[in-house]
């Protein structure tokens, strides 16, 4: 199970007073789980993972083997959001780091949708032309300009070069069971779909079919993550001051409450700085409103230490820091010695990489406590699609708690749509 660790907050904090955050985050767990709380309608994502048969992961891998079938080696995954940002996390963080120069395991996926850069799109449209192309469009609304814009010009690409027939077979769409301009268009145009549940919102949705096909697609065990997930669920409905989730979530909102505004999600392995992206979505929308809520942050280490490890160290006293280590590297390697010498490092021959990156985790932890920064601790065994899956439920369940905690309801996201607005208005789209 997912471990934590909060002796990095034992400077900042009275442990009287934890216990009583403790106690608040039980009371927020008991609203969460017994669906008592604002915005009780999208708590489905709370037992997918059980929930979830071999029927639904069957459908999942049906898409594989038929565009393996077609000899498919490009897959364009089109969402934004929600609709894109786990299953881009869970891709980085199990693929080789040099996948995209080396070939991937399972077929290669790119993601589009997710910005507006006519030069991104160029590029795409340069790439598609040299692969044997599919596509998967998601968008929960099925409305959202992105993603749209992305889908109508793949589609093209698509039709004029494989026939209308053949495209069709090469689509697949995962939306609202009955709203929305992508769910017409799929019924109209005879796409295989995938439905969003109205009850599981799009930054809770990396284990549906938004995230699994992707993530299948890409090669990767979703059976296996979806049995971490389950794992973690059981684990984590423990109504218990030792639960993980209620301490992550009691701490969070303790430090808040004394100023820490800032929470810097960090790791010290690069595989995931998609899951940073993920982890700041999830926390940004759900406790961002009504004036309050911590504001996440990401930051990969060693990287950043010679980036922002300044700021993080000397700059405003208002960061703490919560740290997911991955306790066992997947792969060895030795510094070798060198008879001259000539660099100074014979003193680590000898030594594995990761020793030397655990040794920088461990001085890096103990300046940060020591220049004003708390630091939270959450383990993992080891980088795979189980322990992924425990992780996505963990930060899920976290979030739950802590925006009720918190005291906003973690479910909707009102402030997104203000851009939307003044765009549809500048693009002179009917109605606005
Ligand atoms: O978490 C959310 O609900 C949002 O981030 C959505 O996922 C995002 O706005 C994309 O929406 P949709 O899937 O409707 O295109």
């Amino acid at each position: 199970m997912v471990k934590i660790d909060l002796t990095g907050c034992d400077a900042f904090i009275k442990p009287e007073v934890f216990d009583r955050y403790v106690n608040k985050a039980l009371e927020a767990q008991a609203v969460l789980e017994n669906q008592t709380g604002a915005g009780n309608d999208f708590l489905g994502w709370q037992h997918l993972p059980s929930e979830t048969g071999q029927a639904e992961i069957d459908d999942c891998l049906s898409v594989v083997d038929s565009w393996l079938e077609r000899e498919v080696d490009l897959v364009v995954v089109i969402g934004i959001g929600g609709s894109y940002l786990g299953a881009k996390a869970a891709i980085e963080a199990l693929s080789h780091s040099f996948a995209a120069h080396l070939g991937s395991q399972g077929l290669k996926v790119v993601f589009a949708g997710e910005n507006l850069s006519e030069d991104y799109t160029a590029e795409l449209l340069d790439l598609v032309r040299l692969h044997n192309t599919a596509c998967v469009v998601i968008s929960k609304s099925g409305t959202t300009t992105e993603p749209a814009v992305a889908f109508r010009l793949l589609k093209r690409h698509l039709e004029e070069t494989y026939g209308k027939e053949e495209a069709c077979a090469r689509i697949v769409a995962i939306t609202d069971k009955a709203r929305g301009a992508l769910k017409s268009l799929s019924n109209q145009e005879g796409y295989k779909t995938f439905v969003i549940e109205d009850n599981v919102g799009g930054r809770f949705s990396v284990l549906t079919p938004v995230g699994l096909v992707p993530i299948a697609l890409a090669g990767f065990d979703i059976e296996a993550m979806l049995k971490g997930a389950k794992d973690a669920e059981a684990a984590l409905s423990q109504r218990s001051a030792d639960n993980p989730a209620v301490r992550y979530a009691a701490m969070r909102n303790l430090l808040y409450d004394n100023g820490k505004k800032i929470e810097l999600f960090a790791s010290f392995n690069p595989k995931l700085q998609y899951l940073g992206e993920w982890f700041k979505q999830l926390f940004g929308e759900s406790e961002g409103k009504d004036g309050k809520g911590i504001f996440p942050a990401s930051v990969i280490f060693t990287t950043d230490l010679h980036s922002m490890g300044q700021y993080i160290q000397q700059g405003e006293r208002i960061l703490f820091e919560t740290v997911v280590t991955v306790e066992n590297a997947g792969r060895e390697v030795t510094i070798p010695s060198d008879p001259q010498d000539l660099d100074g490092l014979n003193y680590l021959a000898g030594k594995h990489v990761e020793h030397c990156n655990r040794m920088a985790q461990l001085g890096t932890k103990m300046a940060h406590i020591d220049g004003g920064v708390p630091n939270l601790e959450i383990r993992i065994d080891r980088l795979d699609e189980y322990n992924l899956g425990q992780l996505f439920y963990f930060f899920e369940k976290v979030c739950g708690i802590s925006a009720y905690q918190l005291g906003v309801n973690p479910f909707n996201q009102p402030g997104v749509e203000a851009y939307k607005k003044n765009m549809f208005k500048l693009l002179e789209k009917p109605g606005y």
